[in-house]
């Protein structure tokens, strides 16, 4: 299939109306993003020559295959507050997106030193963390309620069904809260394990409920990293499905899509069999610079419409969860620090540029899916599920340096790495999980 890409993305440049300084400027910033996603979004990543400095011991971690949890103060959680009053009428569905993050005295909704699921990096109460006022919030729309998390209503949902995470590691995040919040009601079992946990299946035996992840940071085929010239660029391949999801969406009634943050990451791109772009490339690679939103834009896109060329009368679910905004202080590879315990209030802190537009490309391109599918016999089902506000006003819900153990006592007077990108659980990426249950539900 061959297209007229590099033009159209310089148009799409043209649009962004950067001047130069500011372009520059913006592509310092992404490039040291760039780096650091490296670290953190890539917590599988092989050891090698080219890898980063900076140690990276948690990209060793492992996952230790789980055994059945134990319920976690079952029913306490409900009784101890009262539901808030609903506000909102039940004929115009409630924007979740917009609203503010308010105190809630209740006891968060699982355990996280023993939900079995969590990658280690994220169970910051285990490995030290010692303040708790990040659990202790709820996130109040502003015109309407946010019902709890129900692990029973989800269950019901998911009973004879499947549902897959796909994308990157925090699409991972968001499978690992939901199985926390999950399997705090119903034993879960793992019943398959790939690639050190990028692939992953639990059975919920008791409902005949899978949840799977699937690995897929670019959605298309692509592949991680590859040098060219000494730097290592991704590599892109607009036109081809990654078809190791794909393939597989016969069987699976619900896909979670969460991606963004390696599409920041140089990259080339290929489209009809020939290099169409590139985006942070050496200028001796004579490739043509292009916008990575534009080719954002374009995968899920490319990628929504192949699932709904291919699963018309399948009944699927597709929701897309928007970008997920990171709190470093800094320069997060100089150790920056997340330290705010509390979280924004509402107009204290906006989103910013790359936030902003990576939030909306999700949000119009789910919104085009589901209108073409409206307007044709398809039963395909898209929606977002738009956390980027609320994400972004939760610099208090990250791991800081607990992504491992004793992070003071193992760094030995070196600066202490901070993953200051993905969430703790219990944590902020529940309520993720909160709307996607109301996404499903509706
Ligand atoms: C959470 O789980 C851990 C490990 O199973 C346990 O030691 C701890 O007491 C639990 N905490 C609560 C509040 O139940
Ligand atoms: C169990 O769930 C799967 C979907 O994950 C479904 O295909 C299968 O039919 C279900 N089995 C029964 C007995 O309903
Ligand atoms: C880039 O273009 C220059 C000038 O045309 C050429 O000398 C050089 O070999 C090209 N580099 C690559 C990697 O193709």
């Amino acid at each position: 299939m061959l297209t007229n890409f590099p033009k159209t993305y310089q148009l799409q440049n043209d649009k962004l109306l950067l001047p130069k300084k500011e372009f520059v400027t913006y592509t310092l910033y992404a490039l040291i993003a760039v780096a650091l996603l490296y670290l953190f979004v890539d917590p599988a990543a092989p050891a090698s020559s080219t890898k980063p400095s900076v140690a990276a011991p948690w990209i060793q971690e492992e996952l230790p295959p789980p055994s059945p949890p134990p319920s976690y103060q079952g029913g306490e959680r409900s009784r101890s507050s009262p539901q808030p009053q609903a506000v909102s009428s039940a004929a115009t569905p409630c924007d979740y997106s917009d609203g503010e993050w308010v105190p809630d005295p209740r006891p968060p909704p699982y355990n996280g030193t023993a939900c079995e699921a969590i990658k280690d990096g994220r169970s910051c109460m285990a490995n030290g963390r010692a303040d708790t006022g990040y659990l202790h919030w709820r996130w109040q729309p502003r015109r309407c309620d946010l019902p709890d998390f129900s692990p029973e209503a989800f269950l019901r949902w998911l009973r004879n069904r499947h549902m897959a995470f796909v994308g990157d590691s925090l699409a991972r995040n968001q499978a690992e809260s939901l199985m926390c919040l999950l399997s705090s009601w119903s034993p879960a079992e793992l019943v398959h394990r790939e690639e050190d946990g990028r692939f992953r299946r639990w059975v919920f035996r008791e409902h005949n409920a899978t949840v799977s992840i699937f690995w897929s940071p670019f959605l298309v085929k692509g592949a991680e990293k590859s040098e060219h010239a000494g730097v290592r660029y991704n590599e892109l391949y607009l036109d081809e499905f990654d078809e190791r999801w794909m393939s597989e969406l016969g069987a699976i009634d619900a896909a979670v899509v969460s991606a963004g943050q390696w599409f920041r990451i140089p990259s080339i791109y290929h489209d009809g069999g020939r290099v169409v772009g590139c985006y942070g490339c050496a200028a001796e690679l004579n490739h043509t610079e292009t916008s990575f939103f534009a080719v954002f834009r374009d995968v899920v896109r490319r990628t929504l419409a192949e699932v709904a060329r291919r699963h018309e009368h399948g009944g699927k679910l597709v929701a897309l969860t928007t970008f997920s905004p990171s709190h470093f202080e800094g320069e997060w590879n100089k150790g920056a620090p997340c330290t705010k315990t509390r979280p924004y209030k509402k107009g204290e802190k906006g989103l910013g540029y790359t936030e902003t537009e990576m939030r909306k490309i999700v949000v119009e391109e789910a919104a085009n899916a589901a209108g073409a599918a409206s307007s044709s016999s398809s039963t395909v089902r898209f929606a977002a599920v738009d956390v980027t506000t609320l994400a972004n006003m939760r610099p208090d819900g990250h791991p800081g340096p607990y992504m491992r153990k004793n992070p003071f006592a193992a760094a030995d007077g070196r600066p202490v790495q901070n993953d200051c990108l993905h969430w703790c659980m219990p944590g902020p990426v529940d309520t993720f999980n909160q709307i996607l249950l109301q996404t499903i539900l509706r």
